[in-house]
């Protein structure tokens, strides 16, 4: 007997009002589709099939990564019908397990719990006691409790409207009955669909027990159906991944303003202020510290490293002890070892900065590389690119640029070089001496400023 998961995503999703099929929206950074893939793969099922329909192409495409079976339900007539066009690849003695595209926060606890109880009967059901249950399926139980059928809202009595326990439309069931039970589904019903919460009558009917578990978190069960619930769901997968962080160890300035779209690690004691935004693989060392406002992607930053406010990390990796920012940007394939310093107004692109060197302020280093203790002044602009291609620059260890120096690149500076602000270099600049290249200064004595002419024109009356 081996697991099987049913994602059911065919729907259309008109409520999102978007070209964009729903669940390939984003939560988190990554599709709605994702997240139920990702929760489905922990509990090691033998096949995932995933019943598409709307905007199959570019579903399928999104998800080439995925080994899936996909099965396509060209027209949606019910989730009775969807659930039905996988049984083909189902046997008998296999448990099914159904999912939805569009319920992104469902917990493996609460799944493992489901499945638990399907081991002991064919057919298990996830409920829920709502406050407000409009719009979703109710629970109907005899007098002793055992579950009788779900009516769904638009076929529900004034009576059965009262009943406030509801189907989630999480199931569980043994794949033989169930596959007796949708060839006898019918669709006379208000919607004309083919439900496959009928499923449920149908068992009782032939005298098997239904059980039913419900969710270990309310949030679980939440479905996106517009961009409000998105959103909504976007919050409270944040508020759970900051807590997640916090359990872990992160000191987070204000667990509401910080957005995780990815994985970030972390190691001992580091401290994360407002408005972070973290994408694809970040990992932080121990004791990092991140100011306010800073969007981080793919980095890794080692141990005791800070970054101030306002900083932009891409694709970079930061040696411990190094400072960044406030205002910098780190773009992709640069490297900073050890203790580093990188001011405000600071751009590094596709460079390489060893060990202690520094570049506080307004320069743009890119398609460098730079040796250890490097002091670059104020307004350093690597020349990298002539129109057509890009060039190296090479700086030796131990060298000092002047403030307001352009490299024009390809160009090498050996060690110990010193090279005195404002100087344009065009050439290669020999170790452990000055160099520069300026203009002489001149002053031209007496000389006056240009006075205003009296205004000519036609004469007025
Ligand atoms: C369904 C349940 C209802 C439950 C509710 C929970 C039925 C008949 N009703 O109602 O009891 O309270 O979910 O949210 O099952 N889908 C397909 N193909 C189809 C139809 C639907 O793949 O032909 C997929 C949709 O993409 C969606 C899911 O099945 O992911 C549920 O369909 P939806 O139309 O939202 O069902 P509800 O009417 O909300
Ligand atoms: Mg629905």
């Amino acid at each position: 007997m081996s697991l099987s998961v049913v994602i059911l995503a065919a729907g259309q999703g008109t409520r999102m009002r978007s070209a964009l099929p729903k669940i390939l929206h984003p939560l988190g950074g990554m599709p709605l589709l994702q997240h139920v893939i990702n929760v489905a793969r922990q509990l090691d099922p033998a096949n995932i099939h995933v019943v598409y329909g709307h905007g199959a192409e570019q579903v399928r495409e999104a998800f080439a990564h995925e080994s899936l079976n996909w099965v396509l339900q060209d027209r949606q007539l019910g989730t009775g019908h969807a659930l039905d066009q996988v049984m083909p690849s189902l046997s008998d003695q296999d448990t099914v397990l159904v999912l939805y595209g569009d319920v992104p926060l469902i917990g493996t606890g609460t799944l493992q719990a489901l499945l638990d109880q399907a081991a002991a009967t064919p057919l298990a059901v996830l409920t829920a006691e709502l406050a407000d249950p409009h719009g979703y399926g109710r629970m109907l139980r005899d007098s002793h409790g055992r579950l009788t059928g779900i009516v769904e809202q638009k076929d529900a009595s004034a009576e059965q409207l009262e009943i406030r326990e509801i189907n989630t439309g999480f199931l569980a069931a043994n794949v033989g009955h169930l596959r007796r039970w949708l060839s006898r589904l019918d669709n006379s019903n208000a919607q004309g669909e083919y439900y496959l919460t009928d499923v449920v009558a149908m068992a009782a009917g032939e005298g098997i027990d239904v059980a039913s578990s419900s969710a270990g978190e309310a949030s679980e069960i939440l479905g996106v159906n517009d961009r409000v619930q998105l959103a909504a769901l976007e919050r409270i997968y944040q508020r759970n991944r900051a807590t997640q962080l916090m359990r872990d160890g992160v000191t987070l300035a204000d667990p509401a303003r910080l957005d995780l779209r990815g994985e970030l690690r972390a190691g001992i004691d580091c401290a994360v202020d407002v408005n972070v935004v973290f994408e694809g693989i970040v990992r932080l060392g121990d004791r990092v510290r991140i100011g306010p406002n800073c969007f981080i992607k793919n980095a890794t930053v080692g141990d005791d490293v800070e970054i101030f406010a306002n900083c932009v990390i891409e694709d970079g990796m930061i040696g411990n002890g190094s400072r960044i920012g406030p205002f910098a940007r780190i773009r992709p394939q640069t490297r900073l070892a050890e203790q580093v310093h990188i001011g405000n107004f600071v751009e590094i692109k596709k460079s390489h900065i060893a060990a202690g060197s520094k570049v506080n302020h307004l320069s743009y280093i890119g398609d460098t590389n730079m040796g250890s203790r490097v002091n670059i002044g104020a307004g350093t602009i690597t020349c990298n690119y002539d129109g057509a291609n890009k060039h190296l620059t090479e700086i030796g260890n131990d060298v000092f640029v002047g403030s307001d120096t352009q490299f024009i690149a390809p160009v090498k500076v050996g060690d110990g070089a010193t090279i005195g602000a404002g100087s344009t270099i065009t050439r290669d600049v020999p170790a452990n001496e000055l160099t520069l290249s300026r203009c002489p200064q001149q002053t031209r004595p007496g000389w006056k400023r240009p006075v205003k002419k009296p205004e000519s024109g036609p004469a007025q009356d």
